[in-house]
């Protein structure tokens, strides 16, 4: 798309008035052949690995145009030979030999048809998986940018484009040429003045094809790329139902998505129109050119020079032409269509990830969870920076707790560990290892996330909690599930593991969903466990259920965690507070307490309450262990300030 986009962007700004500027308009067009040839030939490099049935198309495709050649010149045989000598023998003969080329015609376009559609259908199952999997590869930064409905239409519509232009682009005007090649020559030999008349026609088609062709190729362009955006609206109305639903704007939507219809409709009509114009003319000029043959073989068969039989055979070669002619219309759209869709597609695959592993990349062994970020700034593509010299040292099993305002920076810091984007300046470490050094994928085995906004596949429970260990066992499985407090409700369903979850697992709460991804994140082991929110966006009680899922994860491991829950902040080693970006304040409860600066201001406001309200379930819940029974104690033993506190807080918000 973009390199489409950027010529189609510059044959606009180029105008002819100036002596220079046509200079200029030349050398753009030149360019832009040039970018097309290279755009065919790699679709043309795409038949490579199946050079065996495209070496058979092509003999195929020579034997039918050679046995369709052979018998006008029967004919001729016929006509001048077989009904002047008078023998039956010869008429039979030669009526056999006729009936037999058109039966090995025939025979051999079968064969050039099957073939060519069915390398056509191996090219595009091959670019589906390149595009596919080079879509996978792929960074952050490139997800962050592209719009889903736009690649699912290069996966499908212009991939198919591409498949297309291979049997109704490439194959047939390589049958045109070659018919055309082989006709001239034999007229050639039969009457040069005849074989001249039909060559006159190759300029004058050129020139109509190249015309069209010119006028079609960015409509097409804008045809994939609408019908892309129109893929686009389809996929965030219909994965956002639920907002569409619950705002009551289904007419927008409707509206919204017949518009972006109505654009792509009218660009295809005009696409239509243009190819449906190529086509007459180009007959046109064949029929223009029939007359012309028979009128100037006539005259010459009057003049004795020429006879019957030939001129037979010559108009019969003239109609031979009419097929490869009349089907010219439709090669130069499949050209033109086969070049868009190629465009946006080599665009994609031309692609490079921005993150990649460096020559010589290290594998990282499990890591004992040493993480560092050392003067870390970090800005998105070449946008502000939203992260100002970041310092960290985290200890191998010590939990961080980060917190700040919302947009100051939070997950933006924690996907720079398992290397989603890379810094800006400083560095990033895991046991003294540069990120950038290592292996992705050794590196994100040793790092477990549990995201902010979590994702469940259209699965089972058991596929989704072990998604990212291929061979997990069942126990595996089960403990890891016990541990993220989900057991008893996986028990609780119907189908117990194997339960679909459906599509973004619908079917589960978000606070289940929650604990899905904790189970699936720790059935990895992960020396390094990153939780951005999790506990975000569920009920109490469900979050207490997480939050005593989530102590159990976190021991023994070096936690990064985003925390608004003051049971894990009070736990933490190490408290960060971000502001836009930097990090203001950092310590313990207690010294941040002490400091009396913004987390004090946090903790009244916030974390306060929160106290009590632990201390209430803790009382009420019926599975309590030790560990919790304490905390439980603590909690109680603290109501009587924070009683104290909500007045104060009180006090604070109508102040
Ligand atoms: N993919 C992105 N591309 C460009 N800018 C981004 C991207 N993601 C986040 N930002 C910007 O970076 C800044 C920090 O965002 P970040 O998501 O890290 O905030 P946060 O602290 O996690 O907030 P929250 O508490 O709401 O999750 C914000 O200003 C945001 O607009
Ligand atoms: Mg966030």
């Amino acid at each position: 798309m973009v390199v489409g986009q950027s010529t189609a962007r510059k044959d606009q700004f180029v105008t002819p008035s100036i002596h220079g500027q046509r200079k200029h308009k030349i050398f753009v067009y030149l360019e832009s052949w040039q970018a097309s040839w290279r755009i065919y030939l790699r679709i043309i490099a795409l038949l490579r690995p199946h050079w065996l049935p495209s070496l058979g198309t092509l003999v195929c495709l020579g034997l039918s145009t050679g046995f369709a050649l052979i018998v006008p010149w029967l004919l001729a045989w016929v006509i001048d030979v077989g009904v002047h000598s008078g023998h039956f023998t010869d008429l039979l003969l030669a009526a056999g030999a006729i009936l037999l080329a058109s039966a090995s015609r025939g025979l051999f376009a079968y064969g050039q048809g099957y073939l060519s559609q069915a390398i056509s259908c191996l090219v595009a199952y091959d670019l589906r998986n390149q595009v596919y999997d080079h879509l996978q590869r792929l960074s952050f930064s490139f997800h962050d940018e592209s719009e889903t409905g736009q690649l699912m239409s290069r996966m499908t519509v212009d991939i198919e484009a591409v498949r297309n232009f291979i049997p109704m682009g490439l194959l047939r005007a390589l049958l045109a040429v070659v018919t055309f090649g082989a006709i001239s020559i034999l007229l050639l030999q039969l009457d040069w003045r005849l074989a001249l008349v039909t060559l006159l026609s190759v300029p004058i088609l050129a020139l109509l094809a190249v015309q069209v062709a010119r006028r079609l190729r960015p409509l097409w362009l804008q045809v994939q790329n609408e019908t892309g955006a129109l893929g686009t609206v389809m996929q965030e109305s219909l994965s956002g139902m639920r907002v569409v639903k619950a705002f009551a704007r289904e007419e927008f939507e409707t509206e919204k998505f017949e518009t972006k219809n109505r654009e792509l409709r009218e660009l295809n009509l005009a696409a239509m129109r243009l190819s449906a114009w190529n086509q007459p003319l180009m007959v046109l000029a064949l029929n223009v050119i029939t007359v012309l043959v028979v009128w100037i073989g006539g005259v010459v068969v009057i003049g004795h020079r020429l006879s019957i039989g030939t001129l037979v055979a010559v108009t019969q070669y003239i109609l031979l032409l009419g097929s490869p002619i009349r089907t010219l219309g439709y090669v130069v759209t499949w050209f033109m269509r086969g070049l868009s869709s190629g465009t946006r597609i080599f665009g994609v695959l031309d692609t490079e990830p921005s993150i990649i592993d460096a020559p010589g990349a290290l594998v990282l062994p499990r890591v004992q969870g040493h993480v560092r970020f050392e003067h870390v700034s970090f800005a998105y593509g070449n946008g502000t920076e939203v992260l100002h010299d970041i310092d960290i040292d985290a200890r191998p099993g010590q939990v961080i707790a980060l917190l700040g305002a919302t947009g100051s920076g939070k997950s933006t810091l924690l996907h720079l560990l398992p290397r989603f984007y890379d810094v800006t300046s400083g560095r990033v470490t895991v046991d003294g290892q540069d990120v950038r050094k290592v292996t992705q994928a050794s590196l994100r085995r040793n790092v477990g996330l549990v995201l902010q906004d979590v994702f469940l596949f259209n699965a089972t429970l058991r596929d989704n909690i072990s998604y990212g260990v291929a061979n997990a066992t069942e126990e595996q499985i089960v403990t890891a599930a016990k541990v993220a407090r989900l057991h008893d409700f996986a028990c609780s369903l119907p189908d117990g593991y194997d339960t679909w979850v459906g599509e973004r697992g619908v079917t589960l709460s978000g606070g289940q969903k929650q604990r899905v991804a904790i189970a699936r994140t720790l059935l990895l082991d992960p020396g390094i466990l990153i939780l951005d929110d999790a506990t975000s966006s569920v009920d109490m009680e469900t979050e207490y259920l997480i939050q005593q899922a989530l102590d159990a994860v976190m021991r023994g491991r070096t936690t990064f965690v985003v925390a608004s829950r003051l049971r894990t902040i009070k736990h933490a080693d190490q408290i960060l507070i971000l502001e836009k970006g930097r990090v203001v304040e950092r310590g313990t409860h207690e010294s941040l307490l002490a400091y009396g600066g913004l987390y004090t201001r946090l903790y009244d406001l916030q974390l306060r309450e929160q106290e009590e309200f632990e201390a209430r379930v803790l009382a009420s819940y019926p599975y309590r262990d030790k560990d919790e029974q304490t905390s439980n104690r603590k909690a109680k033993s603290t109501k009587q300030s924070t009683d104290t506190v909500d007045t104060g807080e009180m006090r604070e918000v109508t102040r």
